[in-house]
């Protein structure tokens, strides 16, 4: 079931007409002082006709490629986001008094637009990063787009930038929404500004290890969140807190960390940038979200989907231990998919698991793939599909 299909039909053709770039309504929103950006623009002599830009597809990994345009708008604290700009891909201008800048007060988001084999472009679930930006807005102080401003924001971006978005089968265009404390404040407050970007960047494989199996190692020094913080929420300073110990572990020739509650010690959370699940038997488990875990909407794809596949799928405490009985683990997040874990380290103890063909991770993985790409039917409505 595909829930809506929206038609862009010429928009992308119009803003790439070299007339209309150098017209006033590209790069030019006066409230909003986006600057051309140092980093090249690659293959700027493209022409209206050319489906694709001119990238190596198969040599895709996860890193950024600046492509031709991003979404912008602004508003007031408190007040509504008008209607956004699609600008240049750029650098921006900030008060160095930014809100962002001084306090942190900054949210992002992922999501990857696919392409089909006729053409057309599918965003899963997008109203959920949506709905996920505005909690995490509401914790955060800040004020956050409408759903519908958010999805359709999406779209734009992601048709801007079709050119970027890989063949069937080579990746996706990783779309990275984000709320910005933009205006000025010196003693802590919140910003009386906020900025809603969307920029993106075609991307395939999160991890160094392509989709081969992840080595992650059981941090105990650094705790990734507490009680009563914010790790639920999608905050920018959720994540420089854990470079140390992921810095630290891939030293040591780990694919990254796996973090552990902060109170007891004992019980799993999540890897410094996914979810993570264990399975035995028939029964698959995730650390219930209690305020600590970030709320993924892969995991929660995940769940539904593994009960649709008739397994008991169980979100509770999981405690470290069960690490050692388990027959497979497997991360889920936006950037890094459904991904294997062949090993863990905990206390200088490792437990290698089961991956590779005839495992839970695979057949998950296949599934969900499957509906976000199209090639199998979404009889859950997740499917956003447009051209
Ligand atoms: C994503 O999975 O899309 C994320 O935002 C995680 C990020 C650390 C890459």
């Amino acid at each position: 079931m595909i829930r809506r299909t929206v038609n862009f039909p010429s928009l992308r053709k119009l803003l790439l007409r070299p007339s209309y770039l150098s017209s006033s309504k590209i790069g030019a929103y006066n409230g909003y002082a986006s600057q051309p950006s140092p980093l090249p623009i690659p293959d700027p002599t493209y022409s209206d006709d050319d489906e694709y830009a001119n990238v190596d597809w198969d040599s895709l990994g996860f890193g950024l490629m600046p492509t031709d345009f991003m979404y912008v708008t602004k508003c007031s604290a408190g007040q509504n986001f008008g209607h956004g700009q699609l600008n240049r891909y750029g650098n921006i201008e900030l008060s160095p008094s930014a809100g962002v800048l001084n306090y942190g007060q900054g949210l992002f988001e992922g999501t990857k637009a696919y392409r089909k084999e006729n053409g057309q472009l599918l965003l899963f679930r997008p109203e959920e990063n949506a709905i996920r930006m505005k909690i995490g807005a509401e914790r955060m102080c800040m004020t956050a787009p409408s759903i519908d401003q958010f999805v359709d924001a999406l779209k734009q971006t992601a048709l801007a930038n079709k050119r970027w978005v890989p063949p069937p089968g080579k990746g996706s265009l990783y779309l990275r929404p984000l709320l910005l404390g933009s205006g000025p404040v010196l003693g802590l407050a919140p910003a009386p500004e906020y900025t809603f970007l969307i920029y993106a960047s075609p991307v395939r494989n999160y991890f160094k290890e392509g989709s081969a199996p992840l080595n992650l190692y059981v941090e105990e020094d650094f705790d990734r969140a507490s009680q009563r913080g914010t790790g639920s929420v999608k905050t920018i300073s959720n994540y420089a807190p854990v470079l140390m110990a992921q810095n630290r572990a891939k030293s040591r020739g780990f694919s990254d960390v796996l973090y552990l509650d902060s109170n007891s010690k004992k019980n799993l959370e999540e890897v410094s940038s996914c979810n993570i699940f264990i399975a035995k038997g028939k029964t698959i488990s995730t650390p219930a979200i209690s305020g600590t875990i970030l709320s993924g909407i892969t995991r929660k794809s995940v769940i539904e989907i593994g009960s649709d596949l008739g397994y008991q799928v169980e979100e509770r405490v999981v405690a470290v231990d069960e690490l050692t009985e388990a027959d497979e683990v497997f991360c889920t997040g936006t950037a890094v998919g459904v991904a294997p874990v062949g090993s863990i380290t905990y206390q200088n103890k490792r437990v290698d698991y089961k991956t590779g063909s005839g495992t839970i991770c695979q057949e998950l993985c296949k599934t969900i793939l499957g509906i976000q790409t199209g090639s199998i039917e979404d009889k859950k409505g997740w499917i956003v599909e447009f051209d």
